[in-house]
């Protein structure tokens, strides 16, 4: 059966319901094969994958060194119950806990920081398996609880952890608000927003951070920090727009934690494995040490579901002689950990994070150039391959395209809509477009997507002119 586009789709609407919105709205593009970072639909169209799908495809589409250890996989044992030891597993396990490692040598973005600052993720090297990213950070709050029988978890407003209940309370991000009342032991706290925060506002990028951190403990004073488990924070912020504080941000937080022995909680989710031109997100800031760290995506590239929380040495001691309360029938899966393994050996065989940091390095020269360009770009944010355009009516004012948590403005409609047809594939959000194209990608395949993001800025331009003159 070979079914073109529209037969596709309608089958699809049929007989399967899609995430995050009312049904008739649905109205996807079709996909049929990917190769690195193209993908074709089901009439052959091609389209330019400039968001990885969900920001997990970091080796690209079609990896034929990834296909090959799954299939090897498949023929010699896809599944053994979790609490039997595997090969796949074993070799997973020690892979991560060498990358984990990794950062603390890398040099990480040339942040401050002397020696001691070299010992961020120093005794990371316990993983425990999960199928996603989710899964990961319930399994990473509910270790955070029992090992420190504390029950609160402090995490940010723009954040998002995951769809399930626990995750969906800790993130902020309005994907919460229809299933609220969820978790009680979340607490929010407010975000390092430098472009709208109030707390910035005449401030130093630096200055705001602090004031930030100060409020931050003061809501840990006022919550009782001996009720506090853990701090939850993205390595490097995602879906809400790379909303990322800075170095001084981060050492607060560390401190918080060390002053009142609150573990530190990282997802690195969407930011790990690359994404940011590091391993992961958090190795930008070599200063901070975090007790437990969630992953997901890019650890298989989305070849098989796969997740992990990583934990020190601390948390992993706990667990010695205490019930590790946590399971689920398809832990470690031998399958899933052969794609991680592949995907690993990928990421050094080839140099991908080396080569998302100079490639990300052309993506943003590019970008910026757009924003020069285009009065309509407000801010152009995010490092590596994990970048974003926020898009505003006048630059002066501030005032966003589209606004936050409503339909898309139609200027960011028409922006979406000529991307589309362009052959580009991305997340238009609000008033954001996400540039967070495969690790693999080229020079020229980069500036094929600018070209295409360029048509996309006209085009909303022209919508918004011809709005404001009516
Ligand atoms: C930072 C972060 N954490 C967790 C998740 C949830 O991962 P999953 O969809 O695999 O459950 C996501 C998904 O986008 C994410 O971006």
């Amino acid at each position: 059966m070979s079914l073109n586009h529209a037969e596709l789709v309608q089958a699809n609407k049929a007989y399967t319901l899609a995430s995050w919105q009312a049904q008739k709205e649905w109205n996807p593009i079709s996909m049929v094969r990917g190769e690195g970072v193209y993908f074709w639909d089901a009439d052959g169209k091609r389209y330019l994958d400039w968001s990885s799908q969900l920001i997990n495809v970091n080796v690209g589409h079609g990896h034929p060194h990834v296909i090959r250890a799954i299939q090897e996989q498949a023929a010699r044992l896809t599944y053994a119950y979790p609490g039997i030891a595997t090969e796949p597993r074993a070799r997973l396990g020690e892979l991560l806990a060498e990358v984990a490692a990794a950062g603390q040598t890398s040099g990480a973005a040339g942040q401050t920081g002397g020696a001691a600052d070299q010992t961020n993720r120093v005794g990371l090297n316990k993983a425990f398996f999960t199928l996603g990213g989710a899964d990961a950070i319930e399994n990473a709050m509910k270790m955070a609880r029992l090992a420190t029988g504390r029950q609160k978890i402090m995490a940010r407003y723009r954040s998002f952890h995951g769809g399930t209940f626990g995750a969906m309370s800790a993130g902020g991000d309005p994907r919460r608000l229809a299933n609220e009342p969820g978790v009680p032991w979340v607490v929010h706290i407010h975000d390092p927003y430098t472009y709208r925060s109030p707390l910035y506002r005449g401030r130093t990028a630096e200055e705001g951070d602090q004031a930030l951190v100060d409020q931050i403990e003061e809501t840990v004073l006022f919550e009782g920090p001996e009720n506090v488990a853990a701090f939850l924070l993205e390595g490097y912020s995602g879906t809400s727009g790379i909303i990322q504080g800075g170095d001084v941000f981060w050492r607060g937080i560390q401190g918080l934690c060390d002053r009142y022995g609150i573990l530190l909680i990282v997802d690195e989710v969407m930011s790990g494995f690359g994404r940011t031109g590091e391993w992961f997100g958090i190795d930008h800031y070599p200063a901070v040490r975090p007790d437990l760290v969630a992953m997901a995506k890019g650890l298989t590239s989305g070849y098989v579901p796969l997740g992990a929380v990583m934990v020190n040495e601390k948390v992993a001691g706990y667990f010695e002689d205490h019930v590790l309360w946590a399971g689920l029938t398809y832990s470690a899966h031998a399958l899933a950990c052969a794609a991680g393994i592949a995907n690993i050996e990928v990421y050094r065989q080839e140099g991908l994070i080396e080569r998302a940091r100079e490639m990300g390095k052309v993506l943003r020269a590019g970008l910026l150039e757009l924003a020069e360009k285009h009065e309509i770009v407000g801010e152009v944010r995010g490092t590596g391959l994990h970048q974003v355009i926020e898009l505003v009516k006048d630059r002066g004012g501030q005032e966003p395209l589209s606004e936050f948590n409503q339909p898309l403005s139609r200027p960011m409609q028409a922006a979406a809509a000529s991307l589309r047809q362009d052959g580009l594939s991305t997340f238009v959000r609000w008033n954001l477009i996400f540039c967070c194209p495969p690790l693999v990608i080229t020079e020229a395949q980069i500036q094929e997507g600018l070209a295409m993001i360029d048509r996309a800025l006209e085009a909303a331009e022209q919508l918004l002119a011809a709005e404001q003159q009516l």
